[in-house]
């Protein structure tokens, strides 16, 4: 028996983790696996019911699952509102160093039937497929010392980085270049930032240390511009926080649509499974969100943290095939869009009867 933390969370969060659960239920029928789902707060909805975006609660019942399925967090009325104290974000935050997520893993790939709804040309996307791996529970996200002086005037963040935590999600970065084309790109600000020569002084240690891997650098501006102009260019991507943050947020324009890329977060004690995409509180309760990205991240959830791969690529397989199909939400087709709930059971039903 599997143990799963299900974090719905805010907006869109409820509809898309439901489907999630659906697909997983399949799996667990079609192979005879046991799921046991809890369910815990996390966010804005956690704010308002127990004043807290991360319960105590809620990160004992992380501990003691084999995986957590999440969904989404945020909420307009805290998004408008600069001053408030407490933020749905430092739910997920508090979530990601309580739970030592230190590598944000997010896999780039383009589906055959999704190529024209990129906004990038069919040739320079066809056959893109890459990895990055954003560093976590560091950097500008949670250096201190950060705040305000005390007139209010200025403000500042505080970008720090160990050698240790660079050493730990560049080791991981290397092992994923190992099971794919051996090709690690390091993304830095080695020319301005001290933190980011850091970076580059470790990396190029382990390179010493991992000849079968050819691992370059590249500033995140070039990066970014890279990324876009020539995306087949890139394998494995390892770079720090918040320049993973903005890449792969870019990253997901290459695929169509953000709604399908799902990400899994590697930690100390457990892992968190989640689409890359936000909590889209104008679609909230409408059954019109895109559930793939979701669905994807319960993929990645079988594969990584219960090891189950045979049962993943029948996920992947069914994602795949419910696009080809065209049997999709409103974001990626404007004839015939189906609901989340509709996705949900076609991707369901596929399973069953695979
Ligand atoms: C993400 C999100 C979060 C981040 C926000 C919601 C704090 O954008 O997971 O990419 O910046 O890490
Ligand atoms: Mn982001």
């Amino acid at each position: 028996m599997y143990k799963i933390a299900k974090l719905p969370g805010d907006g869109i969060g409820p509809e898309i983790v439901e489907q999630a659960e659906k697909v997983l239920n399949a799996i667990a029928k079609k192979f005879n696996h046991q799921f046991e789902f809890t369910f815990g707060l996390i966010g804005a909805c956690a704010i308002d019911a127990v004043g807290n975006p991360y319960p105590a609660e809620t990160h004992e019942l992380c501990m003691k699952s084999d995986a957590v399925l999440f969904g989404a967090i945020g909420d307009p009325r805290f998004d408008n509102d600069p001053k408030a104290k407490i933020r749905p974000e430092q739910g997920l935050l508090a979530m990601r160093k309580a739970l030592g997520l230190f590598a944000n893993i997010r896999p780039v790939t383009t589906f055959k039937s999704l190529i024209d709804k990129s906004p990038l040309k069919r040739e320079l996307i066809e056959g893109a497929d890459f990895v990055v791996i954003r560093e976590l529970t560091g950097g500008i996200y949670f250096g201190e010392p950060r705040g305000r002086s005390e007139n209010g005037l200025t403000a500042f963040d505080t970008l720090i980085y160990t050698k240790e935590e660079i050493t730990r999600v560049t080791k991981l970065a290397i092992q994923y270049a190992m099971k794919r084309r051996k090709k690690l790109t390091a993304v830095d600000k080695a020319n301005v930032l001290a933190s980011s020569r850091l970076w580059r002084e470790t990396v190029q240690e382990l390179a010493i240390e991992n000849p079968e891997v050819t691992i370059d650098f590249m500033y995140v501006d070039s990066a970014a511009m890279k990324l876009i102009q020539n995306p087949k260019f890139f394998d494995v991507v390892v770079t720090e926080n918040m320049f993973g943050d903005i890449l792969t947020d870019e990253a997901s324009v290459i695929t169509g649509s953000l709604g399908l890329l799902p990400s899994a977060s590697i930690g100390l004690h457990t892992s968190v499974f989640e689409p890359i995409h936000g909590s889209y509180p104008q679609a909230a309760g409408k059954n019109i969100a895109n559930p793939l990205g979701t669905i994807l991240s319960a993929a990645l959830l079988l594969d990584y943290a219960l090891n189950l791969p045979k049962e993943a690529a029948l996920v992947q397989e069914a994602v795949e095939k419910s696009l080809d199909e065209g049997f999709v939400t409103e974001d990626i087709t404007h004839e015939n869009a189906k609901t989340t709930s509709q996705v949900g059971d076609w991707i369901v039903n596929y399973i069953l009867s695979a």
